[in-house]
């Protein structure tokens, strides 16, 4: 219920009206109505809802010929006059501005504290999930592809916001109750693994050198073959033939080739964990392979999507303008080819009904070509495949250098956050004692957030300096407001009681505390449905400003107990919240800093 038996009720009572309207439409379900509902974001302490009636023509249930501001107004009085108002919706009123008129609904105060605090203490883990806005959503099988480095060569920026950015969309769509499978999608496979055997062999390298920092050691490996194979042709060839054999099955080969991807995993893994991250699978283009890619391109050919060219390769047409190679003229697999078949084979198994690849913006046009290629396959699916874009990040380097490697950019982040807590005075003792591991911690949330304050697409510039900031909006504040609440409840004197009197919350900062609170729900779909996670980011700013100004005036310690056990409550609801929050964006909430 929480305030969504606010929003049920109002749209029950806007139907009754629209029902036997000279303009309105009959039949009307009410969850037709509920998204449109939205607690008013002017309304501060007031506990009011609003419907635009904007929205309410665009959903055909107000006459098309209302066009101007006096027609809404007009419109709008007419279905005030014949609203029954009762003490849960004590009153309605008009509001208008420049682009649009909409309907106040005044709700009842203690009733929505009530079900609000209540309902987020009861159930801490899932409170937004009994949400009719929430309900409304369609069940999905998502698959969400993200990370995806590539074995030997650096985990770079766009690996880094691919992590981030994935991590998040599958942990909110497992928050909405979706079906989620999480795929690390490997650059195992290609040429570049017969340069890198080609090094490793001619430089005698042994697995035992590769027992710690192999995905350094093999990168430099592979920088030097590269290097060699620009001024020795023979090197490319020998390379071509090594990944030719690979291609084959060769066993010698391969036994290389998989020590390589184990050493590399094995590293990867030991960032992700730093960085929160999980997956269920790590597949690769490994598993598409030569033999794979040859049944994908049967299909191709009986279709007739594909041309031969002069050279021998055989190339897809995405528009006049555009023409992809799928293979090439030796008949090797490529990166094109090894993802159609990642594609036939991930709806095989996991019959998804939405897959999100999650990779920078340079690869658009590839992914345009894949989801042309599907489409004309015949595959109805293709219509459930999504790229998520990002963009560039300038400036992200670490003092070694500007190739990245995650470690070091989360050690040093992990560095800077430790000389700035030694120079705070204001750090409490215990928290320089168990330094390290918490600087780590906060390093990593600040590395998280600074990424997801920004709309997906946009470009930026990193700094350090602002991403790691203890003021202004970083990762430091809601990692601080959360600790602030969690030592609150420990230090207030009053144990949390479920049945407490939460109708002396009547203070504004209490009001508007809660009218935060309950608009939990409609930020999470309006971070569903663009997948943006500042949406998400910008809201638990904000909800950390309202804590903040709600911590300095409601005294739990000093207040009579039954005052004080409702604000404990209040409090807690506000924690739940935005640990709620952190979670889906991956930031794990600590207990103390
Ligand atoms: N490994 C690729 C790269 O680093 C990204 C893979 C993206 N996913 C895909 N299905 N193509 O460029």
């Amino acid at each position: 219920m929480m305030a969504h038996k606010f929003r049920s009720l109002i749209s029950n009572k806007i139907i009754q009206v629209l029902d036997g309207f000279p303009i309105g439409d009959r039949g009307v379900k009410p969850s037709t109505l509920i998204p449109y509902i939205q607690v008013d974001p002017k309304a501060g302490s007031k506990p009011e809802f609003q419907v635009s009636l904007k929205a309410l023509q665009q959903q055909g249930l107000i006459n098309n010929d209302l066009r101007n501001q006096k027609d809404f107004i007009s419109c709008g009085s007419a279905l005030i006059e014949k609203f029954d108002t009762d003490p849960t919706i004590p009153g309605i009123y008009l509001v208008q501005d420049k682009t649009d008129v909409r309907l106040n609904f005044k709700v009842n105060n203690s009733q929505l504290v009530s079900e609000v605090v209540k309902i987020t203490t009861h159930r801490p883990n899932s409170f937004w999930r009994c949400s009719a806005l929430v309900n409304l959503l369609p069940f999905q099988k998502v698959v969400v592809e993200y990370s995806s480095p590539n074995i030997a060569k650096p985990f770079h920026i766009g690996h880094l916001r691919s992590t981030i950015i994935g991590n998040f969309i599958a942990n909110l769509h497992a928050a909405l109750g979706h079906n989620v499978t999480r795929i690390n999608y490997l650059g195992d496979w290609g040429t570049q693994f017969g340069i890198l055997k080609y090094g490793y062999d001619a430089r005698n390298i042994t697995e035992k050198d590769l027992e710690e920092d192999a995905i350094k050691k093999l990168y430099e490996v592979y920088v030097w073959a590269n290097q060699k194979a620009e001024s020795d042709p023979s090197v490319s060839s020998k390379a071509r033939d090594i990944f030719n054999k690979m291609e084959q099955g060769d066993n010698r080969e391969l036994e290389t080739w998989e020590f390589f991807r184990n050493v590399s995993i094995k590293e990867f893994k030991h960032v992700y964990e730093r960085l929160n991250v999980k997956f269920d699978e790590y597949h690769g283009e490994s598993m598409y392979s030569a033999q794979k890619c040859q049944e994908v391109l049967k299909l191709l050919e009986q279709k007739n999507l594909l041309q031969t060219l002069e050279d021998g390769r055989k190339v897809y047409e995405v528009n006049p303008k555009q023409k992809v190679t799928v293979v090439k003229s030796d008949g090797s697999s490529i990166y094109l080819s090894r993802d159609i078949a990642a594609a036939i084979h991930r709806q095989e198994e996991y019959k998804f009904t939405k897959m999100y690849y999650v990779v920078d913006n340079s690869q658009s046009d590839h992914f345009v070509a894949l989801f042309s290629i599907i489409r004309n396959l015949g595959f109805e699916w293709a219509e459930s495949m999504t790229h998520i874009k990002f963009g560039r990040i300038q400036g992200m380097s670490t003092r070694k250098g500007t190739a990245i490697f995650l470690q070091d950019l989360l050690d040093e982040a992990q560095e800077i956050m430790m000389q700035k807590q030694q120079e705070t005075e204001t750090t409490r003792d215990d928290v320089r004692l168990s330094g390290a591991e918490t600087a780590g911690r906060v390093a990593t949330s600040c590395v998280l957030i600074g990424d997801m304050k920004q709309r997906r697409q946009r470009d930026y510039v990193f700094s350090w300096d602002k991403a790691l900031q203890s003021r202004g909006d970083t990762g430091v504040k809601l990692q601080y407001v959360h600790c602030r609440l969690l030592s609150l409840e420990g230090n207030c004197g009053v144990d949390y009681n479920p049945e407490a009197n939460t109708s002396c919350l009547t203070e504004p900062q209490a009001l508007t505390l809660i009218m935060e609170i309950a608009r939990f729900d409609e930020v999470l779909v309006q971070t569903y449905r663009e997948l943006e996670p500042c949406i998400l980011v910008s809201y638990l700013f904000k909800l950390c400003g309202t804590i903040n100004n709600a911590i300095k005036l409601l005294q739990v310690k000093s207040a009579p107990l039954e005052v004080a056990e409702a604000r404990l409550a209040l409090f807690m609801a506000a924690r739940h919240t935005l640990a709620a929050g952190m979670n889906i964006l991956g930031v794990k909430p600590l207990s103390k800093m």
